[in-house]
């Protein structure tokens, strides 16, 4: 569908990014013009997805409309068992609740928020496991999301493989700029797995825009479609869980295996946590415009919707000069904030900053990710994030060039009284992923400035 949506005068955007906070989270969506947050639930659905909401079968248990899905799934991932979870978070949950214990590490490739509160909630450590060169934010790498194979074998030698929980593969690693990983790495990282018995999880909530990424830069995968590539990519691992809301464009999430000995560890929890098996925490339509998902998911229209976008965003900000991460990933373009605001000290959340400026220069809603997204470590001291990002979503289907255009256009504005904005501080902190319900304060006020040259130069809007 469409909807209406204004651009507010830059005063009444000041008004409300203080109201929020300088949190672009709680911002109402009535002041907001182009919603970049996220790609999470709000891609546009297709007309068969639609028409799988209204056949879904309505049961309590032993939905047919599950079992559509159970079919989609083994098509399209090759995986016998599923099941479905609220969304993405709630598959961790279950996995970290059955798979991690205190005192136990979980490697991966690079954590994400969710994933990293859960972990620690079971007690157990999250490591990050990557090449040098994936905190590098300027770069020609086409793969910084492969996990490093040398510290993973220091990691088993130093821990023990008993006290590794599983191997976590993010496939397109969110926080550093949606880096996709090479099928050669995954084999690789089987290959240590499969010497110690320890489990591999796949996290493929963007394994399409990984696998279509690969087919773009992989050698030998130029001729493979997203879907084969999709099904060799979810061979390789023990356990696969996605957050549907973004490669299948619902509202909800699953795991899957071929494991039966896994899935069965997992299964008695569902219906405490979740729901029954036949919806695990998901409405019975959603499962419909799921099962519908899932396949078209891997149609390179779809798969490389997102990326196609990115690149293009991307590309234009680089010949403009601002400083943004490369190569271009998937879900997102991601401007460095520390090279864009480089006199913001880290602890005073540039990535913070820069969204909020973002925001107020245009209407526009990004996501801080950065030292926000951090939370504080188990003394409380505050852990500064390997990278400052902020990240604007692409979510699939929904914009289009000129939206892009009009996004490089306000961020160019930006970069040139890049000046004006300073740091933020908390005045409110949750103790778990602050980022979301957290609120801050300019530092010296200078949003204010930032509305009046605005202003002066540009006019309301
Ligand atoms: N894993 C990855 C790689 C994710 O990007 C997300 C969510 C999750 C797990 C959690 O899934 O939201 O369905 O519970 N990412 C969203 C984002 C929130 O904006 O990037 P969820």
């Amino acid at each position: 569908m469409v909807q209406r949506i204004s651009l507010i005068p830059v005063e009444e955007r000041l008004r409300a990014i203080a109201d929020a906070g300088y949190n672009t989270f709680l911002l109402k969506t009535k002041d907001v013009f182009l919603d970049m947050l996220t790609d999470s639930g709000v891609n546009a659905m297709s007309d068969n997805q639609f028409a799988g909401m209204m056949k879904a079968d309505d049961a309590y248990a032993g939905s047919m409309t599950f079992y559509e899905l159970a079919e989609a799934v083994e098509e399209v991932l090759g995986y016998k068992y599923v099941m479905n979870t609220h969304q993405g978070r709630a598959a961790e949950h279950l996995l970290t609740k059955v798979f991690a214990k205190p005192g136990d590490v979980v490697p991966t490739n690079y954590h994400f928020t969710t994933t990293k509160a859960h972990i620690e909630l079971a007690g157990a450590a999250c490591l990050e496991i990557y090449y040098d060169e994936a905190l590098k934010t300027e770069s020609t790498n086409p793969f910084k999301g492969n996990m490093d194979p040398d510290k993973l074998r220091n990691v088993i030698e130093k821990y023990g493989k008993e006290k590794v929980a599983f191997v976590r593969m993010e496939a397109t690693t969110n926080l550093i700029g949606g880096q996709p990983f090479s099928m050669a790495n995954l084999r690789q990282i089987r290959r240590i797995c499969d010497e110690h018995g320890i489990i591999l999880v796949l996290d493929g909530s963007l394994v399409c825009e990984n696998g279509y990424l690969i087919r773009q830069r992989e050698k030998g995968y130029e001729d493979k479609t997203v879907g084969e590539i999709v099904r060799e990519t979810c061979g390789l691992a023990d356990l696969y869980y996605m957050s549907g809301r973004k490669n299948t464009s619902v509202r909800g999430g699953l795991i899957a295996t071929n494991n039966k000995a896994l899935f069965e560890k997992i299964r008695p929890w569902l219906p405490v946590y979740e729901g029954f098996y036949t919806y695990g925490g998901m409405s019975m339509r959603e499962i419909g415009a799921m099962a519908v998902g899932i396949k078209e998911m891997v149609d390179p229209a779809v798969a490389g919707c997102a990326v196609e976008q990115v690149k293009y965003f991307v590309g234009r900000l680089v010949e403009t000069g601002i400083p943004v991460v490369t190569p271009p990933g998937g879900l997102a373009c991601h401007l460095d904030a520390m090279k864009f605001l480089p006199h913001v000290p880290q602890s005073q959340y540039p990535a913070g900053s820069l969204s909020a400026a973002l925001y107020m220069s245009s209407g526009i809603r990004s996501m801080e990710r950065g030292t926000v997204s951090m939370d504080r470590d188990r003394e409380g001291k505050e852990v500064l994030a390997d990278v400052e990002l902020t990240r604007i979503a692409v979510p699939r289907r929904v914009y289009t060039v000129s939206h892009i255009e009009y996004a490089v256009d306000r961020i160019s504005w930006l970069y040139k009284h890049r000046d004006l904005v300073k740091g933020l501080k908390f005045v409110y902190e949750p103790p778990v992923l602050r980022f979301f319900d957290g609120r801050l304060e300019p530092i010296d006020d200078w949003g204010k400035g930032l509305s009046e040259a605005f202003k002066r130069e540009i006019g309301d809007c």
